[in-house]
Formats: C-alpha cells, sequence, structure tokens
C-alpha cells in the first residue's frame, strides 16, 4: 500500500513535470515579444526586415524559425552574427522568440 502510494506521488511529480517542460516549450508570446527587441534592430519588432541583407521573419512559422535557429547555434548554419546571437539562445528564450515571431500576421500584395 505503502509502495503504491509513493508510486503514485512520484507519477504525480513526474506529470507535473511534464506539464511544466511542455508549457515552457510552448513558448510565451508576450515574453517573446520583450526579448526580440534584441533583435529589432535587424528584423524589426514586428518582423519586418530593416536592412536589405537581414530575412524577414515576422509571420514564419515557428517549425521553421526553430529550426533555423537551433541550426545557426549547432554551426550547421552559419552567418557571422546571427551565429553568436543563437549560441546566447536557450531553448526556452528560442521558444519565447518563435512564438513571437510567428504570431505575426503577414500580408502579401503581389505587383499588378
Ligand atoms: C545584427 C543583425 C541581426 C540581429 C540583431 C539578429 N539577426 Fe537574425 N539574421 C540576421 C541576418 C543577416 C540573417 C541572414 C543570415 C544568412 O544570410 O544566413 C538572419 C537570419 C535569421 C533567421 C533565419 C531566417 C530565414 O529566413 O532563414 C532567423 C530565424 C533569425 N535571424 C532570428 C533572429 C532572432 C530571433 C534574433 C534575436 C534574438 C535575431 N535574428 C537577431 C541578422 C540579425
Amino acid at each position: 500500500m505503502r509502495i503504491l502510494s509513493s508510486g503514485a506521488l512520484l507519477a504525480g511529480v513526474l506529470l507535473a513535470l511534464c506539464l511544466a517542460t511542455a508549457a515552457r516549450a510552448a513558448g510565451d508570446v508576450a515574453t517573446g515579444r520583450g526579448m526580440a527587441r534584441q533583435c529589432a534592430v535587424c528584423h524589426g519588432l514586428d518582423g519586418a526586415a530593416k536592412r536589405p541583407d537581414v530575412p524577414n521573419i515576422g509571420g514564419e512559422s515557428d517549425i521553421y524559425l526553430k529550426s533555423q535557429l537551433e541550426a545557426f547555434r549547432s554551426g550547421a548554419r552559419h552567418h557571422e552574427q546571427m551565429t553568436i546571437i543563437a549560441q546566447g539562445l536557450t531553448d526556452e528564450d528560442i521558444a519565447h522568440l518563435i512564438a513571437w515571431y510567428s504570431a505575426i500576421e503577414m500580408t502579401v500584395k503581389m505587383p499588378e
């Protein structure tokens, strides 16, 4: 009986940890907005690039943004500035940043 209840307690603790991790991994849009200030000089707070050599990232899918930030961080993709920036980001930072940038709605207008 004792073993069973401590097992149940352990299961509860593990479940709580999993839920907390899942919540963190999901990222928070408001936190991401605050963090995006460090990206704004190049990418804009709205994700619309401020320099011609910088890509737009607003409205980009979270899957793509995550894969590219992780690629810069691991060295699989290299860019003088982005590599340094991405190396300073934790998984949690990336989750918040991509929550913000992927939540932006972009509209497009094709030429006539
Ligand atoms: C100093 C300017 C600068 C800053 C600051 C900066 N970036 Fe970048 N970023 C770039 C450039 C330039 C590229 C294009 C890299 C290349 O040519 O491979 C890029 C590429 C990216 C890409 C890949 C986009 C794509 O279309 O493949 C992502 C995602 C990204 N940056 C996210 C961020 C985030 C998030 C931050 C803030 C934490 C940030 N960047 C800060 C300059 C910057």
